[in-house]
């Protein structure tokens, strides 16, 4: 193996790799992803099992802790995660301080920054019992604030934790139970929202939780760093895809639905547009993760009677790329973001909140990193440049200038 160290002091030399296409930032035993195969496994574990045949929080204890949990265990890691579901009550003077209408990540990234503020003591990630507790607190108390950010933009009363119910129901009823009457609350939604968390829960050194790694490699807090995944998941190219998504699809529809039209956009190198949803870093054959979120889109709206315009459009997009010499040659399949807002929409949630719903399927998968880095005491990361700016020159005074 070349010595990196070596080679740069000895020649200056560094190696140059924009967006990291082919750098390897640390060795880690929590994900599989074979970008070739459309394979994804998380521990071992085929996503598509997982998806299958479990729910969110053992998959969240799955990453987290590296095995499926018994009984006791998940039973111990449910009751942990709502004993910190209370939320500081002054937490709400920030929430006030916002404009109605500010962006919900924005209000998420500023909220799980301010959980450092009120929880200041550092976690000591060698004493086990410290570092369970963070997790747990960390679980419980970012999906009511991620929650409250819809609240907050609607005018609603900001709510609580109910202990009777689980983590993934709970979200429905944060987010839209009132004082007033029931919210939409059936099974098939439920389920429909496990499987999106599931297979939303890690992908390895992605954008956000490459930030994750790299802000907690300072040693900064996991609240510090999850918030600065949350602001990297927000972009469009990201997790802010499956906003975009919805945005665009809407876009052709009142444009008079010409799909087409839009692809031809998405081809033409003069136009920044981008067919959202379509392509993957990794992945250049089938992203697995869209084809069971395209499975369970399809049940999700048969069951809850939804006849979307929208979706015939995403249909015919999908149709049309997918033969378009342009898409195939270039490798361009739909990804997880292509369906995912679909059934958000089905599901009666705003297009600004999808990002958030990423962010808390990807919430264990961020944990499970930002462990790992800080149990294997990984170094800090601090990547290299190739300078290009002026040589040395003499200051010149304003006067002169
Ligand atoms: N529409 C049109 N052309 C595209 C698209 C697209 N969605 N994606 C890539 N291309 C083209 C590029 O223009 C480029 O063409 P060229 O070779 O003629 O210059 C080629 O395909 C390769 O694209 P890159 O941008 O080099 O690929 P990269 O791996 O850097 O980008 C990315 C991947 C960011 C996902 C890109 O495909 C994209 O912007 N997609 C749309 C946004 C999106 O859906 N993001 C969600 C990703 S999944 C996730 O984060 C969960």
């Amino acid at each position: 193996a070349i010595d990196i160290e070596k080679l740069r002091s000895e020649t200056g030399a560094v190696t140059m790799d924009p967006g990291f296409k082919n750098t390897g930032a640390c060795k880690s035993a929590i994900t599989f992803l074979d970008g070739e195969e459309g394979i994804l496994r998380y521990r071992g574990y085929s996503i598509e099992q997982l998806a299958e045949q479990s729910n969110f929080l053992e998959v969240s204890y799955l990453l987290i802790f590296g095995e499926l949990p018994t009984a006791a265990q998940i039973e111990k890691f449910e009751n942990d995660i709502r004993k910190y579901t209370l939320v500081n009550e002054e937490m709400k003077n920030i929430i006030d301080g916002f404009p109605k209408n500010a962006h919900p990540m924005g209000i998420l990234a500023s909220l799980t920054s301010a959980l450092t503020a009120f929880n200041p003591a550092p976690v000591n990630v060698a004493k086990e019992d410290e570092l369970y507790d963070a997790i747990c607190k960390t679980m419980g108390k970012f999906l009511v604030i991620a929650t409250w950010t819809f609240r907050k933009n609607m005018g609603y009363p900001l709510n609580y934790y109910d202990n009777t119910k689980g983590y993934v129901e709970n979200f429905m009823r944060l987010m839209f139970e009132l004082p007033t009457g029931p919210y939409l609350r059936n099974e098939t939604v439920v389920n429909a929202l496990d499987k999106l968390f599931i297979l939303h829960a890690d992908h390895e050194q992605n954008c956000s939780t490459s930030t994750v790694r790299i802000v907690g490699s300072s040693h900064a807090g996991l609240f510090a760093s999850i918030s600065a995944g949350v602001s990297a998941l927000w972009g469009p190219l990201h997790g802010g895809a499956n906003q975009a998504v919805l945005e665009m699809l809407e876009e052709i529809q009142n444009n008079g639905g010409d799909a087409d039209k839009y692809l031809a956009k998405a081809k033409d190198k003069d136009d920044p547009f981008r067919l959202m949803g379509f392509g993957h870093r990794v992945y250049k054959n089938f992203d697995p993760r869209a084809k069971i979120i395209k499975k369970a889109a399809d049940d999700v709206l048969a069951e809850l009677g939804v006849n979307d315009p929208i979706l015939n459009i995403a249909k015919k997009l999908e149709e049309a790329a997918l033969q378009d010499e342009y898409f195939k040659s270039r490798n361009l399949y739909p990804n997880v973001d292509f369906y995912s807002g679909i059934i958000y929409r089905a599901l009666g949630i705003p297009t600004e909140m999808f990002t958030v719903l990423f962010a808390i399927g990807r919430l264990p998968g961020w944990i499970a990193q930002w462990k790992e880095m800080r149990v294997n005491k990984e170094p800090i990361g601090r990547p290299r440049q190739i300078y290009t700016g002026a040589p040395l020159r003499d200051f010149v005074e304003q006067s002169a200038r």
